[in-house]
Order: C-alpha cells, then sequence, then structure tokens
C-alpha cells in the first residue's frame, strides 16, 4: 500500500473528499432526527437556562478497499470511551447525540456481559425467557436508564461504519447544531482514518488474490476539525482526542493539535493506560485525570465528564450567551 500526504489547503481536500463521497442512504431521515432532537430539548427550563447538547463520537471509522466492500482497513476502538462518556454527560444534564460505530460498545451496557441477549436470558418454559438472576440486577438499571434517556428525547443514536459516512454525517450534526451557539460541544473520541482509496479510484469487485502484492494507493482524509471549527460549528466548545502508543510524543502532539485545530481542549491517551489517566490539554494547563480506584465500578469518564462539563459552563457564561 501506498499512502500519499496531500499538501493542499485542508477545504479543497475536504471538498474533494465529499465531493467523491459515496452520498448518504438516509439524510433526509437524518437531518429531521436532527431538527426534532434539537427543538426537543431547545425550550428553556424553569431557570430560563437551556439544556446542553453534547455530539459524542464513539468507534472506529472504516476506509473500504472495494466499492462493493469485502475489506477495509478499520481504526482500532471499542466504543467503550464514547459510550461511558455518554453516560456521564447524561448524567451532568446534557442531551447527547451519539454517533457511532455500528456493533460497538453502546452506552448503559457496561455491566452486561460481552453477548447479553444469549447470556443474560434463559427459557422459563417452552414458551417465555426469563432474565437469568445473576444479570437481573444489570438487565434492569440498563434498560431502565436507556428507556429513560431515549424516550425522554435526551439521547439520539446515528450509526455509521465508513470514513465517508461518518465525516457526512457529523457535517450534518454538526452544520445542525450552529444555530445552539456555545451551548453545542463536540466530544470527538471516534478513531478516524487517516487514509483512504477515493471512491473514484476504488475498484468495484472484490479484489482477487494471486498477486503477492496489494497494491492500493491510499490518500490522507483532511482534518475535518478544522472545517468543525471555521465553518460548520464556530460557537461550539469542541474537544477532541489524541491517541499515541508512544508516551514520549502524547503531550507535543496534543499541544500541536490544540493550536492548529482551535480545540478548546485535546484530551491525550495513550492506548496501554487509556482507561486509567488521560491528560486534559488546555492553553493555560495539563490537567490529570485519573481513575479513583478507591471504590470498584469507578471510570475515569466520571471526573472527565465532570471536568469538561465545567469548563463548557464557564465557556458559555463567557461567550454571554447560555440561553
Ligand atoms: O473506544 P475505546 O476502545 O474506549 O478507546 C478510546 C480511544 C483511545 C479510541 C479514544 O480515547 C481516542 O483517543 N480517540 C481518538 C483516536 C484518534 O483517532 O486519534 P488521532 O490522533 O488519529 O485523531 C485526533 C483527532 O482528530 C480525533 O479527535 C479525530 O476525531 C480527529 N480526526 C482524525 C482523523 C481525521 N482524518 N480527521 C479528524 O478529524
Amino acid at each position: 500500500m501506498d499512502a500519499t500526504n496531500g499538501s493542499q489547503p485542508v477545504e479543497p481536500q475536504a471538498k474533494a473528499f465529499f465531493d467523491s463521497a459515496p452520498p448518504l442512504q438516509n439524510t433526509h431521515q437524518i437531518t429531521q432526527k436532527l431538527v426534532q432532537f434539537i427543538q426537543h430539548n431547545s425550550s428553556p427550563s424553569e431557570n430560563g437556562d437551556s439544556k446542553r447538547i453534547v455530539c459524542v463520537t464513539s468507534g472506529g471509522t472504516t476506509a473500504p478497499l472495494e466499492q462493493r466492500c469485502v475489506r477495509y482497513v478499520d481504526n482500532f476502538s471499542s466504543g467503550h470511551r464514547g459510550a461511558t462518556s455518554t453516560e456521564y454527560f447524561l448524567k451532568a444534564g446534557y442531551a447527547v447525540i451519539f454517533l457511532y460505530r455500528r456493533g460497538s460498545f453502546q452506552p448503559f451496557c457496561r455491566s452486561l456481559p460481552d453477548d447479553p441477549l444469549l447470556e443474560c436470558f434463559e427459557p422459563a418454559d417452552e414458551l417465555n425467557i426469563q432474565v437469568r438472576e445473576t444479570y437481573s440486577e444489570a438487565v434492569k438499571r440498563a434498560v431502565v436508564d436507556h428507556h429513560a434517556a431515549v424516550t425522554g428525547g435526551l439521547l439520539l443514536k446515528l450509526p455509521f461504519n465508513t470514513i465517508f459516512e461518518y465525516l457526512q454525517m457529523l457535517q450534518l450534526v454538526a452544520t445542525s447544531m450552529r444555530c445552539l451557539g456555545p451551548r453545542a460541544m463536540f466530544y470527538l473520541a471516534a478513531a478516524v482514518s487517516d487514509f483512504y482509496v477515493p471512491w473514484k479510484d476504488m475498484v468495484e469487485h472484490k479484489i482477487q488474490s494471486g498477486s503477492h502484492l496489494l497494491d492500493v494507493q491510499l490518500v490522507q482524509v483532511p482534518k475535518m476539525l478544522s472545517m468543525l471549527r471555521k465553518d460548520w460549528a464556530p460557537s461550539a466548545f469542541c474537544i477532541s482526542f489524541k491517541l499515541e502508543t508512544n508516551s514520549n510524543i502524547l503531550l507535543n502532539k496534543a499541544a500541536t493539535a490544540l493550536e492548529k485545530y482551535k480545540m478548546h481542549a485535546v484530551v491525550a491517551n495513550e492506548l496501554t493506560t487509556r482507561k486509567e489517566q488521560v491528560v486534559v490539554v488546555t492553553r493555560a494547563e495539563n490537567i490529570i485525570v485519573q481513575r479513583d480506584d478507591s471504590h470498584s465500578g469507578n471510570v475515569l469518564e466520571n471526573p472527565l465528564i465532570e471536568l469538561l462539563s465545567a469548563r463548557h459552563a464557564a465557556y458559555i457564561k463567557d461567550s454571554g450567551s447560555g440561553k
């Protein structure tokens, strides 16, 4: 494989990406859902404040190698960070647009086994099934909390698979949230492909084996963080993530991303310790956030979302328009 590093400015690259991407199948339905969700969560409460809305992205995007896709390049992410953060954003009073990779980890399912449907249930008799005793509390909590969030209009779930779907959906979400001004937040935990094969250059059918060499030209995916900040939702509070496997370069890379893409904070994490510690890199300081191991069941997302929610509140206040 050969990866081409484009040196053009972002806007033409982004335009080329969107022009060549296969159009989303259900743009109209997604837009309708977004409009309804944002309207529903925009009426001021008794104290005159309006709800804050966060878009949480979660899971890895795929970059297909064939139009009728059999093979693809994937980005690692279980979706645990995004799903767990969604739960804590809801607890903090946010409405959440959860843009997630189909099949990745879901909110409220932390205490369930990997195969909840088969492991949590057992036949009660020939006609009925029941929840197994061991999982009854966990299933009840997951079902009740999930139901309350979805039927209460506080959680909108939008699935993607490919980098083409992800970036088109992120653009739709962001432009729909523009009207919220600083009340909007983006929490970009998804692991997004850095390289892709443009649709027009992609073979239609399954690549045949037979040659010892897989000859595919990958080009760089434009970083859409700049578009998000400049054009799509310029007043929103934006948090991006930086994942590295080499801890020696992590903080520098995060600080560079903070400046380059004008993020409000970058959450720096190292692959092996990502569930125990992250560093929230801001212009003023680097804040270490750790999982509190004094209680079992504690997760890092608890203090992380507490911190980011407080920073977002201050940002809204400074912007002078929290209504
Ligand atoms: O899901 P888990 O298993 O719980 O793991 C969580 C996580 C490690 C995946 C998560 O915490 C994390 O770090 N996510 C971001 C991983 C990543 O893609 O990092 P990056 O350095 O490649 O990208 C940095 C930022 O740029 C990301 O916020 C990404 O949304 C954005 N990006 C990346 C590529 C691209 N072409 N455009 C982008 O906008």
